[in-house]
């Protein structure tokens, strides 16, 4: 089993109660197409500054304090990856395709389709293990960028009440990757050692879709808890039924 945790960094949470922002405009309760047009305009208008009126982050570039990657004995990619202090690049060339649920009962299966064309995870990391039977080590800085992933994130509404108002928890948060390409950049390898270091990164690289393939479990919990944090934090801002117009 591999064990996962992860820990993102937030802006403070503005707590000044404002009624729900009309630019974009509130979409009507389950209307997929308006919401995938709602969340591709917010994407592409406020990925830089985020959106203090809905209690979203800034998410290009997104800071994540801790990301790591823990895979147990019995896999043949036996690591234990630690990114600290990186930054998540390029969550602005994502694009929601299709969206299902947001109706007016919060309580049920929510889903979202997107691609993301280029994401990058970049900052200093720690890794021990070994991969596909060769020893690994090293802590220097490190680029893991997957290219043209379709993602699927799926949760549950849960009801949470507060001063008489219906506000919706984010649960049961999965999110699925399947990236076209999966690219690795290590420094520092092996204490330095360069030939031993150049050679490890052109493996991870040959050997990437083996690798993802072993970590795809770890990966998507990791990032799903980043991605969690984010739409569950939008959703403390006001009650569900602000989000949405009759
Ligand atoms: C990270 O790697 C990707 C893929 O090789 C590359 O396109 C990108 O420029 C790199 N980013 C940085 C900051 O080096």
């Amino acid at each position: 089993m591999s064990r996962i945790t992860c820990i993102a960094i937030f802006c403070a949470i503005l707590t000044v109660q404002a009624k729900f922002p009309n630019d974009p405009k509130a979409c009507k309760y389950g209307d997929g197409e308006c919401i995938v047009k709602f969340i591709n305009d917010l994407v592409s208008k406020k990925s830089a500054t985020g959106d203090r009126d809905i209690n979203l982050v800034q998410i290009d570039p997104l800071p994540v304090a801790k990301l790591q990657l823990k895979q147990g004995e019995d896999s043949p990619v036996n690591i234990d990856l630690t990114f600290t202090d990186n930054k998540l690049v390029g969550l602005s060339t994502m694009t929601y395709t299709k969206v299902k649920g947001f109706g007016k009962n919060l309580a049920q299966k929510h889903e979202l389709l997107w691609n993301i064309k280029k994401i990058s995870v970049l900052g200093p990391y720690t890794i021990s293990g070994k991969v596909l039977i060769l020893p690994i080590s090293g802590n220097g800085v490190s680029n893991m960028t997957m290219v043209n992933a379709e993602a699927k994130t799926t949760f549950i509404g849960k009801p949470i009440e507060k001063n008489g108002e219906t506000y919706m928890d984010v649960t049961n948060f999965k999110l699925y990757l399947n990236p076209e390409r999966i690219y690795y950049h290590f420094t520092n390898l092996f204490n330095g050692d360069k030939a031993l270091g150049d050679n490890m990164n052109a493996f991870l690289n040959d050997n990437w879709e083996a690798i993802f393939g072993e970590v795809k479990l770890s990966l998507e919990s990791a990032f799903g808890e980043v991605y969690h944090a984010i739409i569950r934090n939008v959703f403390t801002k006001y009650p569900y039924d602000k989000y949405f117009i009759d």
